[in-house]
C-alpha cells in the first residue's frame, strides 16, 4: 500500500453474544468505516474500558442491546485522519479524546473554574480507587470541597496523595458504614460502588443531603423513585452528558496538572483480553487501558 493512501481493513475485537468474558473476544479485520458528511474517521491510538462496556457484553444494558457482532469500548483517545465533508470543527491530524467521567461532580453543582468556591461542601465519594473515583476525587477537591473517600487498604496512600482530607478502608466497619473519622455528615455521597445501600447512606446524610449514584443497584434506583420528590435527603440516579465545553475545560486542567490520570495497567491490543479480565476483577486502580 503506498504511503497516505486509505487502507481496507483494520484490526478490531468484538463478540457475538451475550455473556462469556474475556474469553468471547475475538480479534477480526474488518473493512475501514466510510465517513457520513457529519463524522470523522479515528484511528485510535488508546481506549479505556469501561464498567458499562462489561455490563453491556453481560446483557445488562437490555433493552439497549447491541448489534452482534458488537465492537465494544467507547472512551478512546487517537488522531483523525478522515472528516466528512459538513464537518467544520475538526480537521485531519487533529488529536482527540471522546470522553472523561466527571459528570457526577458536575451534577453536585461543583465549578471548576473558581467560580464556585465559597465555602465548598463535605462530600463522600465511595470506591475512590477506581477509574471513575480517582478523578472525582481531584475534582471534588478542585471545586473546594471537603472529601472522605473510601477505598480497600492497599489504596488509602494512593486516594490521599489526591487529595481527599479522610480515607476510609471499606472493609473496616467504620468503612463498612461510611462514617467520616470527624463525625461530620455529608452533604452529598458520590456513589460509585454498586454494593453500598441507601439504608446506608441516608444515616450519613445531612438534613438535606443528596446521595449522586452512578453505580446503582436495584435497591438504590428504588430509593430514587421513593425519595424523588423528598425536600430532604434524597438519592438521585446520575445521567449527565458532558458538553464540549466541559471536556475541554478537563482538558485544560490536565495540561496544567491539575487533574491526572491513574492508571491501573497499560495492555497492548493482542492482549486485550486480558486488561477486559482485569476490569472484570473489579479491583483495577485507576484506568486499564489498551494501546493500539
Ligand atoms: N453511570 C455511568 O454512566 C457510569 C459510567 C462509568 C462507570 N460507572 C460506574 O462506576 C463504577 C466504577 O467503575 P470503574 O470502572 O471506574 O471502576 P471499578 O473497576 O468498578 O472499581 C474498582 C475499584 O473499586 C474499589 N472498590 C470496589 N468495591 C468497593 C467498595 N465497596 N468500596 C470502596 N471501594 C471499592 C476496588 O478496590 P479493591 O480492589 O481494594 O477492592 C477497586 O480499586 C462502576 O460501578 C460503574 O458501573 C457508571
Amino acid at each position: 500500500m503506498a504511503a497516505g493512501e486509505r487502507p481496507a481493513t483494520m484490526r478490531a475485537v468484538q463478540y457475538s453474544g451475550y455473556g462469556g468474558g474475556a474469553a468471547a473476544l475475538k480479534f477480526v479485520e474488518i473493512h475501514v468505516p466510510s465517513v457520513k458528511k457529519d463524522e470523522v474517521l479515528v484511528k485510535v491510538e488508546a481506549a479505556s474500558i469501561n464498567q458499562s462496556d462489561l455490563m453491556t457484553q453481560k446483557g445488562m444494558m437490555r433493552p439497549f442491546h447491541p448489534k452482534f457482532p458488537f465492537i465494544p469500548v467507547n472512551n478512546v483517545s487517537g488522531e483523525i485522519v478522515e472528516v466528512g465533508s459538513a464537518v467544520r470543527e475538526f480537521k485531519v491530524g487533529d488529536k482527540v479524546v471522546s470522553k472523561l467521567d466527571f459528570w457526577a461532580l458536575k451534577a453536585i453543582g461543583t465549578k471548576f473554574d473558581g467560580s464556585g468556591t465559597s465555602g465548598g461542601a463535605d462530600v463522600l465519594i465511595t470506591a475512590a480507587s477506581s477509574g471513575v473515583g480517582t478523578y472525582a476525587v481531584q475534582l471534588a477537591k478542585l471545586g473546594n470541597h471537603r472529601v472522605t473517600a473510601t477505598c480497600g487498604a492497599r489504596n488509602l496512600g494512593l486516594v490521599a496523595g489526591l487529595g481527599a482530607d479522610e480515607v476510609l478502608d471499606y472493609k473496616t466497619p467504620e468503612g463498612a458504614a461510611l462514617s467520616s473519622p470527624s463525625g461530620k455528615k455529608y452533604d452529598y455521597i458520590v456513589n460509585i460502588s454498586n454494593k453500598n445501600k441507601w439504608s446506608v447512606f441516608k444515616p450519613r446524610l445531612s438534613s438535606h443531603g443528596r446521595v449522586v449514584d452512578v453505580a446503582p443497584n436495584f435497591g438504590n434506583f428504588v430509593a430514587s423513585v421513593v425519595t424523588l420528590f423528598s425536600r430532604r435527603k434524597k438519592l438521585s440516579l446520575v445521567s449527565l452528558k458532558m458538553s464540549k465545553e466541559d471536556l475541554g475545560l478537563l482538558l485544560e486542567l490536565m495540561r496544567e496538572g491539575k487533574l491526572r490520570t491513574v492508571v491501573d495497567s497499560r495492555h497492548p491490543f493482542e492482549k486485550a483480553a486480558d486488561a477486559w479480565a482485569r476490569s472484570l476483577s473489579g479491583h483495577a486502580t485507576g484506568k486499564v487501558i489498551v494501546e493500539m
